[in-house]
This record gives structure tokens, C-alpha cells and sequence, in this order.
């Protein structure tokens, strides 16, 4: 079980490039399944979640190659189960529900299970896919689902913004008879990178980062070659890490736009954010001001930077009130955070964090990617050796992150 030890107390200075995005790669590799052609990503970060999905589909039969940053998929599904053991490792299986159902009329999926962060129900994907045709029965922890006719096109209003349920309605609907409308879709930049891609491919989809999107069915879908989007976390996460430990870090291949609610509040804290032509600078040297923020959709601030600016704000001037309210437990970092003698108080889904001079050096534990990311900065921005164990989680969602911020001046080691 691999920790970090972590010798803080120095401002990171440096440029940092940021690798493609997570949570774009994940259901792009997914779409993959829809094409008769071969689907060439470019810019897919290498991740232990990555490598999951890339598992998942050749297990699914399909041919799968990666060379550096590219992955080539090809080929055709010959098996259309994604079993309890691949998928417990990595929620975001689900996502071969909709291709498998659209491209194959079939599909068994292991039922995710929850995770350290909520309990993460998978509803939304299922009516979804019933509401285009499909029929679905739950059994032994599996999602059964076939459309032996095909599926057909129908208006999906999700109740609640669900970005994963929308990728998987989006890619079901491309092969879908007639026309789909998905109403309250998420609008996060990810979704936007894969309508892209599926249009590439010969889908018929407008309305893309608005929340409607429809999609009209066109019979089968052909290959194509498409770039990942930067990763507007781990850039969120950068900018946070210059801000904490003191810094300026240059931030290269981000894009400024998909971090707008996150610079507006590091702005009013009197963090510097500069869009450059070689990338976003961001410098802290007077001091953290301190801000509330409330979790929410794209545009609003997302909620998988929220564990990162709370470590921010427990050295801030003042006190700060942050609602997390898109997942019903993500305060895991919270217990590790007052480890260190951060003094936050948490009611529900609200986190009262009074911002203290300085936090002390301790060994403290990783839930969740993002929370194990928090600490990390946390312990970056503190004189002393801190130890952050089980960052088995941290691989699932940054690269090389060492490398890159050791190159800043971190003095970070794995043991
Ligand atoms: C995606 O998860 C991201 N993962 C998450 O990032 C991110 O936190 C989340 O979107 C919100 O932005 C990927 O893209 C792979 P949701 P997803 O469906 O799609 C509830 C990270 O750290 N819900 O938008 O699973 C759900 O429980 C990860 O990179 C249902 O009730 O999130 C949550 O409370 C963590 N029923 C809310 O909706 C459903 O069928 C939003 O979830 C689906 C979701």
C-alpha cells in the first residue's frame, strides 16, 4: 500500500502541462463500442482508471491498442458482460450500457455498488435506457438489458443532472430509431468533448453544454480521430497548489474557460489569474482571502474541485462555508484535514472552515481521489513531513503527479 511522504513548506514555481481529461477519456473509450470503424483517441491520459476502462472493452472482445497517449479501439463486442469484478474497481463501467444496447441490443452490466462518496445509484442510466425501448430487469447485482427490435428515440427529462446518465442516453440515442431529446442534460465540458467525437463518427447531435440535447438515430456509426480535452481538474487542482503553498505555477495546455467558477472565487481570494498565450498563470504572494462556495452542475463550481478548496481554505484569512450538494457524503478528507489541525465543523452537507496561519505536519490517510488530493496539497503548504498513505487512490486520477509538481519544487517521494 503505497504512501507519499511529503516535505512541505515550499512555494511551487514552474510550468506544469496538463494531461487529457479523466472524465472525457472515460466515456470516449466507452463510445468506442458504437463504431463499425476504428475510433482513434489522442491525448488519453494514462490512469489506473483508464487502463480499467481499456480492460473492460477487450474483455468486451473488442481491439484495443494503446501507444502513448493514443489508443486505437476496433474491431466487434463478441461478449456483452461487464462483470461485478472489473466494474467494482471503476463506476464508471456503466457507461458501456448505452453503446452495448445501441450497437449490440444487448447488454449485462454488474450493478457499480457505492463508493467512499455516496451511495451512487445508476436509476437515471436505466430509465433512460428503458425510456428508449430497452427492457431491463435487475438481477444477481446485474443490469439485464436487451432491445432485440433496436432502440427507439424517445425525450428523456432527467429529474436531476446527471453527467454520467447523459453520456450514456447520448451515445444509446446516436443508433436510436428517430429522434432523442435529453431534457436537464448536464452541460459539463466532457459532455460537449463527446458529442464532439460522436459527430465525428456520423452522429446527429446539436444542443451539446446546453441542457437539451437531441440526437437524431442514423443506422451505424464510422470511425474517426479525436484529441481529449485538457483535464479542468487536475488544472483546477494546480491552480489551488499555487495558491496554497505560496507560488506562481504556469499552467499549460488548460483551458481558462472550463474553469471559470473556480478563477472567479480564487480572484476573491486574492489569488493572481492571468490567461497568457503560454498558458494560465496563477501566483499567490499576499495571503489567502477567504470565500464561501455551494457545489453545483457545470458552469457552477464542480464539485470534484470542492475537497481541493477546502484545503485552501483552512489556511485562509477568515472563515468559509462550503455545501457540497452533489454527492451526499464528500467531507471523507474532512476527519484527515483536522488531523492536521484544521478546524472545520461539518453540519449535513455544510462544512464551516475557520482558516488558521499555518496547519502542522501529520501522517494522514486518502479515501478518494479527490480527497487524497486535498491532502496532498495540504501537506504541501506545511512546513514539516507529512505522510499521506493509501494514494492508490490519487493514481486513479493524476498522472505522474510527483513528476509534475516535484518539477515545481515539491519535495514529494513515494514509499
Ligand atoms: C461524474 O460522475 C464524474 N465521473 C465524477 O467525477 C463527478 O464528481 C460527477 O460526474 C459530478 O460532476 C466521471 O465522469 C467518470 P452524476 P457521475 O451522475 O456521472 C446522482 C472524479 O472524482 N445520481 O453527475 O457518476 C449521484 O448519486 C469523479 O473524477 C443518481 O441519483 O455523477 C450524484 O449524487 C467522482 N442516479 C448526482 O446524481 C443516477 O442514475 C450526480 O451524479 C446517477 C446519478
Amino acid at each position: 500500500m503505497d504512501s507519499l511522504k511529503i516535505d512541505g513548506g515550499v512555494p511551487l514555481k514552474g510550468a506544469i502541462s496538463v494531461s487529457g481529461a479523466k472524465n472525457a477519456a472515460l466515456p470516449l473509450i466507452a463510445a468506442g463500442l458504437v463504431t463499425d470503424g476504428t475510433l482513434q483517441l489522442r491525448n488519453v491520459p494514462d490512469l489506473v482508471d483508464t487502463g480499467s476502462m481499456e480492460v473492460l472493452l477487450r474483455n468486451h472482445g473488442m481491439d484495443v491498442e494503446r501507444t502513448d497517449d493514443r489508443l486505437v479501439i476496433g474491431g466487434s463486442a463478441t461478449n456483452f458482460d461487464a462483470p461485478y469484478d472489473l466494474v467494482r474497481k471503476m463506476r464508471a463501467s456503466i457507461l458501456v450500457l448505452g453503446p452495448l444496447l445501441a450497437r449490440y441490443g444487448q447488454a449485462r452490466v454488474s450493478l457499480p455498488g457505492g463508493c467512499a462518496i455516496g451511495t451512487r445509484p445508476v436509476d437515471l442510466h436505466i430509465r433512460a435506457m428503458q425510456a428508449f425501448g430497452a427492457i431491463v430487469e435487475l438481477a444477481d447485482g446485474y443490469i439485464q438489458a436487451r432491445a432485440p427490435g433496436g432502440l427507439t428515440g424517445a425525450r428523456v427529462v432527467f429529474p436531476m443532472v446527471s453527467v454520467g446518465a447523459t453520456e450514456n442516453a447520448m451515445i444509446a440515442a446516436t443508433l436510436a430509431k428517430g429522434t432523442s431529446e435529453l431534457v436537464n442534460a448536464a452541460r459539463e465540458p466532457e459532455i460537449s468533448d463527446l458529442a464532439e467525437c460522436l459527430i465525428a463518427m456520423g452522429a446527429r447531435i446539436t444542443g451539446h453544454g446546453t441542457d437539451t440535447v437531441t440526437i437524431e438515430g442514423v443506422d451505424s456509426l464510422g470511425g474517426a480521430t479525436h484529441d481529449v480535452i485538457p483535464d479542468r481538474i487536475e488544472a483546477g487542482t494546480f491552480a489551488i497548489a499555487a495558491a496554497i503553498t505560496g507560488g506562481e505555477l504556469t499552467l499549460k495546455n488548460a483551458r481558462a474557460r472550463h474553469l471559470d467558477s473556480l478563477f472567479e472565487v480564487l480572484r476573491r481570494c486574492g489569488i493572481i489569474i492571468d490567461e497568457t498565450d503560454d498558458g494560465i498563470r496563477v501566483a499567490a504572494d499576499g495571503g489567502i482571502g477567504s470565500a464561501d462556495i455551494t457545489t453545483d452542475p457545470f458552469p457552477g463550481f464542480p464539485t470534484d474541485l470542492q475537497a481541493q478548496f477546502m484545503a485552501l481554505m483552512c489556511l485562509a484569512d477568515g472563515s468559509s462555508r462550503i455545501s457540497e450538494t452533489v454527492f451526499e457524503n464528500r467531507f471523507m478528507h474532512v476527519p484527515e484535514l483536522m488531523r492536521m489541525g484544521a478546524d472545520i465543523q461539518v453540519d449535513g452537507g455544510i462544512a464551516m472552515v475557520r482558516g488558521k496561519p499555518s496547519l502542522t505536519p501529520a501522517p494522514v490517510m486518502a479515501t478518494d481521489l479527490r480527497a487524497s488530493v486535498s491532502l496532498v496539497l495540504a501537506a504541501l503548504a506545511t512546513e514539516g513531513t507529512s505522510e499521506v498513505s493509501r494514494i492508490y487512490h490519487l493514481d486513479r486520477g493524476y498522472s505522474d503527479l510527483e513528476a509534475k509538481l516535484g518539477q515545481c519544487g515539491a519535495r514529494m517521494y513515494r514509499v
